[in-house]
């Protein structure tokens, strides 16, 4: 009996870490100011198609890489390419696995710096009774502050590399199990207020009814970014997962559970704020500020809305500070793989962070002109490259490996399902995920 419990407990909680990666600003931040920059409905309908035909399989490549080789990312892929006649070169991913995450940490860290700005302004009531116009100004003006916004970019990778020094984001998944769902509900009743707005219809058209009239190869592109992002696949970051994952635990249901509710949380986000956007006359292709200025204003709608709004931010970097987190662990884990101290190697990942931070930080004001590649301040290339080049060329080489290295018996038995279910997957990975991969990387980046 009490072994029974145990497993499903450890089978539960390898779900549940996988959520908090999952689940973050790429939901309710990224999802609503990219799909508004990209049209809305066509490419919502790209998007959950490309998690369902690349994102969940990949998942469980990955998944299933760290759970074959129970070791650190860079050591179970050149262990496993070893045992396999395959070159010790393998482990190169991993490294790359660790230089995209260092990448998206950088921009996520400065975004989380944002809800905290606003967690402290929704507690001060700064909201209360603000017109939209005012709102708007408010946030641009907080974006042309570079001080406030290293600052709040420090404290909250300061935050996040306390825990990750310390060893005790269990404690803080434990916390997470217990509140997420509320941030859920709170997505939920915003939702539902924005049915009750003039925006609502609109908002439905606008996110269901797709028209391809504008459809190219870079809303493609971002939507399949966007997929990986998400899920977080394609960074190796899931493979250190695997590694704990209990061996009789199914990774079909796993990677269904986390990638369906992955959606869910995002399409709650998306009719929240798209209901105000309409509502209100705003532009859905906004950008990056699409979130922080339309919740505000639904909130101010609301009996209680600072009260409302605190709660919102505090559930928001807290699902962050996980998947921030999990963006940091990889790092660590390979400078210790390399021999380094842990402290040691989280000081140095939290150093490199916080300055490319703060360049990300600065391209907001001070360095708005900077443009170093493609015409695109740091901030722009961080936000984008990482997420839509890095993640899926990662995602690919993941797929490769699980698809064309390892061998049958061997993936076959480490994914637990039926022979059927086996060779489904490895046939989606084999004949649709990575044609269909290399297919829009090369039309995406010839776009760029
Ligand atoms: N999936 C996370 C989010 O949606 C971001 C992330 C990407 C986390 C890659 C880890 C690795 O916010
Ligand atoms: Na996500």
């Amino acid at each position: 009996m009490n072994e029974t419990l145990e497993r499903w407990g450890s089978k539960r909680a390898f779900i549940l870490a996988m959520t908090g990666a999952a689940v973050g600003l790429g939901n309710i931040w990224r999802f609503p100011y990219i799909a508004g920059e990209n049209g809305g409905a066509a490419f919502l309908l790209l998007y959950v198609g490309f998690v369902l035909l690349l994102g969940i399989p990949v998942m469980m490549a990955e998944i299933l890489i760290g759970r074959a080789g129970r070791q650190s990312p860079m050591r179970s892929l050149a262990s496993l390419a070893r045992a396999n006649g395959a070159s010790p070169r393998w482990r190169y991913l991993g490294l790359f696995g660790a230089l995209t995450v260092f990448c998206i940490l950088s921009f996520y860290s400065v975004v989380s710096g944002w809800s905290i700005e606003f967690l402290v302004a929704s507690v001060n009531g700064n909201f209360d009774g603000q017109s939209p116009e005012a709102i708007g100004a408010s946030f641009n003006a907080f974006l042309a502050n570079p001080g406030l916004l290293v600052f709040n970019h420090s404290l909250f990778l300061f935050i996040t590399m306390t825990v990750v020094a310390a060893g005790v984001s269990k404690g803080l998944e434990r916390l997470n199990n217990v509140l997420m769902p509320l941030l859920y509900l709170l997505l939920l009743v915003l939702a539902g207020y924005g049915a009750t707005t003039a925006g609502f219809e609109e908002t439905l058209r606008w996110l269901f009814l797709p028209s391809f009239a504008a459809l190219d190869a870079t809303v493609v592109f971002h939507a399949m970014g966007h997929a990986f992002f998400t899920l977080a696949v394609g960074a190796c970051a899931l493979m250190a997962y695997g590694a704990y994952m209990p061996e009789e635990q199914s990774l079909t249901r796993a990677a269904f559970a986390v990638a369906v509710l992955d959606i869910l949380v995002a399409l709650l986000a998306g009719i929240a704020i798209f209901s105000i956007v309409f509502a209100q006359g705003l532009d859905p292709s906004e950008g990056p500020g699409l979130m922080f200025v339309t919740l505000p204003i639904a909130f101010a709608e609301l009996p209680y809305g600072s009260l409302w709004l605190c709660g919102f931010f505090l559930l928001l970097l807290l699902a962050t500070w996980t998947s921030a987190i999990n963006l940091a662990e990889p790092m660590v884990a390979t400078l210790t793989g390399l021999g380094w101290r842990r402290s040691l190697s989280t000081a140095a990942v939290a150093l490199g962070v916080w300055l490319v931070g703060v360049l990300a930080a600065l391209s907001f004001s001070t360095l708005a002109e900077f443009r170093p590649l493609l015409g695109r301040n740091v901030f722009e290339l961080l936000s984008s490259i990482p997420p839509d080049v890095f993640l899926p060329l990662g995602g690919l080489l993941i797929a490769i490996f699980a698809a064309w290295v390892l061998p049958e018996a061997h993936a076959a038995k480490a994914l637990g399902a039926g022979t059927r279910g086996f060779r489904l997957w490895r046939a989606t990975l084999r004949f649709v995920s990575i044609p269909l991969t290399v297919v829009v990387l090369i039309g995406g980046v010839l776009a760029l």
